[in-house]
């Protein structure tokens, strides 16, 4: 019933999108292929590389269900790729998570930390020099020509879009702010021509007609040419209707005014589902004891009305989601139609996670929590294991390094961190690789965040806040075989630890003052475990390259410790104890400012060469 009622919806849909006069003109080649056919043309498994589709949401969850909603994906994508449930956003918020992917580097090292200017949008990104250094263009040299639909950074604007225009692009299609989370009044910009605005029409909607001409005029060149078509629509962020990017971030007041962030808004079509669906009620749900950093931990229990408020929120996202499951379901028979489907990988993320109630949290994202940074990440392409479900560590810094695999690019010894300063290492995508991986590959994901956290859902209180400030914090999500621990330190210097083998929704911050710790972990003193990671947090924290994947090899340079099993021989007791400086801010600050963060491993590091100090040893 419901699809074929979506197949009539869609159809409409196209009918409209086309007759709107919005052609689909490719760059640099002044003829619309779009009137080409769909039925399968021959000869196009002789060229070399693969073509890349790569699906980019925004806010999904894992860990609240959100691929239980989503049945043509899981057809098309998790039932015919591998499922990486394991994968990491670095940093969990929109613009630095999305430069982060399109650049294979940390936040730390593109320093594009937040969503706005000063320290983030766009702007940021140019004034980095990354219009001039990413993905796009990479792909380009690799002989493919690149296409990109939907939203691309925040604080890309309807003022700013060609001061410059986004490099590297045959063709593109941008959202725009301060329209992008407008889900039904939405701004596009097309090439080089002015922004067109999409009144009354459903965003996603309106992004799958545009990917689906891309395709098309993708299509037309692939039997010489491989591409690269990137689709980022907004579903399941919230809807917002603010002009956030226009208040400066050192006046909180007039910001907090600005920010108006209501429930995702669905296509009609599906407002009516899953009308018993619920933020599922796991034990970090709305729990009676609070945890967390300081902030949270303050947060009182939801009442009942906030609840069910958030229940309703959460309702938005699956049936926001739907759009995206229909386009995805639109670009895969297109991908069969053109003959193209075998030739393709898809990729399917999403920019960062989400909470909703976890912890007491009103709607948002932000925090390190689980909730928030462990993402969907699903590929499906040639040679890539079908059904498969992999727990190899994956983030999204090793996304381009992957992509650019993909593309025939020899990543040369040190996985491109010459080339184009990769912090990340593909991701295995066949059989022997996934296998390899399982043993090889690192077991730690790097977490970064700066500024703010804001609430996206209702106030229920006279004295709730909308932002809290001092969301500042480092991070490091470790998980090998026998051990699971997320260990943050603060700006202000509050501390966390959780072990999440024993305690997997992070109800227990063992480094509280109030915490009772076990006296020890994984068979050793507890301190010793946490000297321990304060010593991989503190390489980790400011690492380029190489360092990023394989932060042990820079404290101990005679590769004889990979893991934090290895790190815990009581022979290198002395040297994490009480030889290491320990992690701590000068102060809290909105962005990546290096004064502020205290001593730095480069710096002020000891590093283990058979027990001799470094200083002993230059
Ligand atoms: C990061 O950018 C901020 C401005 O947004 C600047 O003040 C800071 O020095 C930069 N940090 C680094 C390490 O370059
Ligand atoms: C795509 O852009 C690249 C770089 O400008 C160019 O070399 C290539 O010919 C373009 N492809 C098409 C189909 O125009
Ligand atoms: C919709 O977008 C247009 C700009 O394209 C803007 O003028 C108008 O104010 C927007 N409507 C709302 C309700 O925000
Ligand atoms: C945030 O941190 C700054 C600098 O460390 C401090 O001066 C300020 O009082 C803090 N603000 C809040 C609300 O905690």
């Amino acid at each position: 019933m419901r699809f074929s009622g979506v197949i009539a919806a869609g159809l409409q849909l196209s009918a409209a999108v086309a007759s709107s006069g919005n052609g689909q003109i490719p760059l640099g080649q002044q003829v619309s292929s779009s009137s080409s056919s769909h039925h399968k043309r021959p000869g196009h498994h002789g060229h070399k590389k693969p073509n890349i589709v790569f699906v980019l949401t925004d806010d999904q969850d894992l860990h609240m269900d959100s691929l239980n909603y989503i049945p043509l994906i899981k057809k098309h994508l998790i039932d015919r790729g591998t499922l990486f449930k394991r994968h990491y956003c670095t940093t969990a918020i929109c613009c630095p998570a999305r430069v982060s992917l399109w650049t294979g580097k940390l936040a730390h090292n593109t320093n594009v930390t937040d969503v706005n200017p000063p320290h983030g949008g766009y702007p940021k990104f140019v004034k980095q020099g990354l219009n001039n250094h990413y993905l796009p263009l990479w792909l380009q040299q690799a002989g493919y020509d690149t296409y990109y639909t939907g939203k691309l950074f925040n604080a890309h604007t309807v003022e700013n879009y060609h001061s410059p225009y986004p490099a590297g692009w045959n063709g593109s299609d941008f959202l725009l702010d301060p329209y992008t989370y407008m889900y039904l009044n939405a701004t596009y910009q097309r090439n080089r021509d002015p922004p067109v605005n999409y009144a009354g029409q459903h965003t996603v909607d309106v992004l799958r007609e545009k990917a689906l001409g891309f395709l098309e005029d993708a299509a037309a060149n692939a039997g010489e040419r491989p591409f690269f078509l990137g689709i980022a629509p907004v579903a399941p962020h919230s809807n917002v209707e603010s002009a956030l990017f226009e208040v400066p971030i050192d006046n909180l007041p007039d910001l907090e005014e600005q920010v108006l962030f209501t429930p995702p808004i669905p296509a009609e079509r599906h407002a009516h589902l899953f009308p018993d669906a619920k933020v599922p009620r796991t034990p970090n749900f709305n729990p009676d004891r609070p945890g967390g950093a300081a902030w949270v931990r303050g947060l009182p229990q939801l009442s009942a009305a906030n609840v069910a408020f958030n229940d309703h929120f959460y309702r938005q996202r699956l049936r926001a989601l739907q759009s995206v499951d229909e386009l995805v379901d639109a670009v895969v028979t297109r991908l069969d139609a053109l003959g193209l489907l075998e030739d393709t990988y898809i990729f399917y993320t999403t920019d960062n996670g989400y909470h909703i109630s976890q912890h007491r949290l009103q709607p948002g994202k932000e925090c390190g929590f689980e909730e928030d940074i462990n993402i969907p990440l699903i590929v499906r392409g040639p040679g890539v294991p079908k059904g498969e479900v992999s727990e190899v560590v994956t983030t999204h810094t090793d996304l381009a390094p992957t992509l650019l695999r993909i593309a025939g690019v020899d990543l040369g010894e040190d996985g491109g961190f010459d080339e184009f300063g990769f912090d990340g290492a593909a991701v295995p995508l066949t059989r022997r690789d996934l296998d390899e991986a399982e043993v090889g590959r690192h077991e730690h994901v790097t977490v970064e965040f700066w500024g703010f956290a804001a609430t996206e859902g209702n106030l229920f209180r006279d004295d709730e806040q909308r932002l809290y400030v001092n969301n500042t914090y480092k991070a490091v999500r470790v998980i090998g075989k026998e051990y699971s621990f997320y260990y943050a330190v603060w700006c202000h210097d509050e501390h966390e630890l959780y072990d999440l083998k024993t305690d997997p929704y992070q109800l227990n911050n063992l480094l509280h003052a109030s915490a009772r710790p076990p006296t020890h972990l994984l068979g050793v003193p507890f301190d010793k475990v946490i000297a321990r990671l304060d010593a991989l947090l503190f390489v980790l924290k400011s690492c380029k390259g190489g360092t990023c994947t394989k932060p042990w090899a820079a404290l101990h340079p005679a590769g004889n410790v990979q893991t934090l099993r290895d790190a815990l021989s009581p022979r290198f007791d002395a040297f994490y104890e009480h030889e290491q400086e320990k992690v701590k801010y000068n102060r809290c600050e909105m962005g990546y400012i290096v004064d502020a963060e205290g001593p730095q491993f480069e710096t002020h590091g000891a590093v283990y060469r058979q027990g001799a100090r470094w200083s002993e040893w230059v």
